[in-house]
């Protein structure tokens, strides 16, 4: 018997020394940092390309215009493989610069679709670095989000948030960290349509885009330290509305396209040690104003240009 028990148990050990020495692919190791640094710079929160997000596994399995982006547990049937193993001057390769990606990163998205894409819940993904580096080991591993409990109050404002008519609402499945829009209101959403706001601790992403929010609506985002996306384009925010932006911290994008802010209006953003871009085409931000940003923030790209624009010009093909 005990002779039994023992080989039993010799042999559940080698099932699992086979199936580690199979090398079972791992989301967050393997396959994550490759789509974070050569995929959701244009299929995230950004720009959707293709009506492609591949920065959550909702989005990402949902997949793009054509269908079949991810077609579970038959990888040669997915989209994603089969733009990914093109030639390298095919015109519908991805990415489409920064050249090809290797066989080893091509073979571990392969198995990862074959495995049953498996991509555990929390996962969110974030741009990295620019397309055009082809130095893919500098990838990271993205941070798993920390489980995360809404106050009463916070669901209280969540409620009345919704009641309003906004689309607030968790960014993955199982998850209470929320993304807010309120473009569906535009300019019926009024400073005390976003008052609710300063409860919402939880937030991550905020489009305020095109609304009636003004300088002083904003202080409802004071204490949203989470918030890491900011639209306020196409809105009557000045310098005095940025003092409201001044503590949050973990702010990685902010889109200014359109407001009434100037040189001034940046000097309050200086803080902002994480954040990443700013948009401020059609503002009163001048070169010097970028420039003295930039010496404060030496990782901050401040964008001035046209292709900022968040009426973005339609699918370059298809
Ligand atoms: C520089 C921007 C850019 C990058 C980076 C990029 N793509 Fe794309 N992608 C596009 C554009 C533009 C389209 C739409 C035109 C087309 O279908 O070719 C597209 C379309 C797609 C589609 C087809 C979507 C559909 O359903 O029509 C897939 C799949 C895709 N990309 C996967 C990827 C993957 C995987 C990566 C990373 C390895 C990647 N892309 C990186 C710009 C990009």
């Amino acid at each position: 018997m005990q002779k039994l028990a023992l080989s039993l148990s010799f042999l559940i050990g080698c099932a699992f020394v086979s199936i580690a020495a199979d090398g079972k692919i791992d989301f967050q190791k393997d396959v994550a940092p490759i789509l974070q640094k050569s995929c959701v710079e244009c299929h995230g929160p950004d720009k959707d390309k293709g009506g492609l997000r591949l920065d959550t596994k909702a989005l990402a399995l949902k997949g793009g215009k054509g269908g079949d982006t991810i077609v579970i547990g038959k990888a040669d049937d997915s989209e994603i493989l089969k733009r990914i193993s093109l030639p390298k001057d095919d015109d519908d390769i991805m990415p489409p610069k920064g050249g090809p990606l290797s066989k080893e990163q091509i073979e571990a998205i392969k198995k990862w679709i074959s495995e049953g894409a498996i991509w555990p819940d929390g996962i969110v993904l974030k741009a990295e670095g620019k397309t055009g580096s082809t130095d893919s080991h500098a990838a990271k591993t993205p941070e798993k989000l920390p489980d995360y409990k809404p106050t009463p109050a916070e669901t209280k404002a969540i409620a009345q948030l919704e009641a309003a008519g906004v689309s607030i609402r968790p960014i993955a499945q199982n998850i209470q960290w929320r993304e807010a829009t309120f473009r569906g209101l535009g300019t019926n959403a009024t400073d005390s349509t976003i008052a609710p706001l300063k409860d919402v601790l939880g937030l991550l992403d905020l489009n305020l885009a095109g609304t009636k929010v003004t300088d002083a609506g904003l202080a409802a985002l004071k204490n949203l330290t989470n918030l890491t996306t900011l639209h306020l384009e196409h809105t009557a925010v000045t310098d005095a509305g940025l003092v409201h932006l001044k503590e949050l911290k973990n702010l990685r994008y902010l889109n200014l396209f359109n407001t009434k802010v100037s040189d001034a209006g940046l000097k309050h953003l200086e803080g902002l040690a994480k954040l990443q871009n700013v948009y401020v085409w059609q503002t009163k931000v001048t070169d010097k104003g970028i420039n003295a940003l930039q010496t404060k923030l030496s990782d901050v790209k401040v964008h001035k240009g046209v292709e900022v624009t968040a009426v973005a010009p339609k699918e370059e093909k298809k």
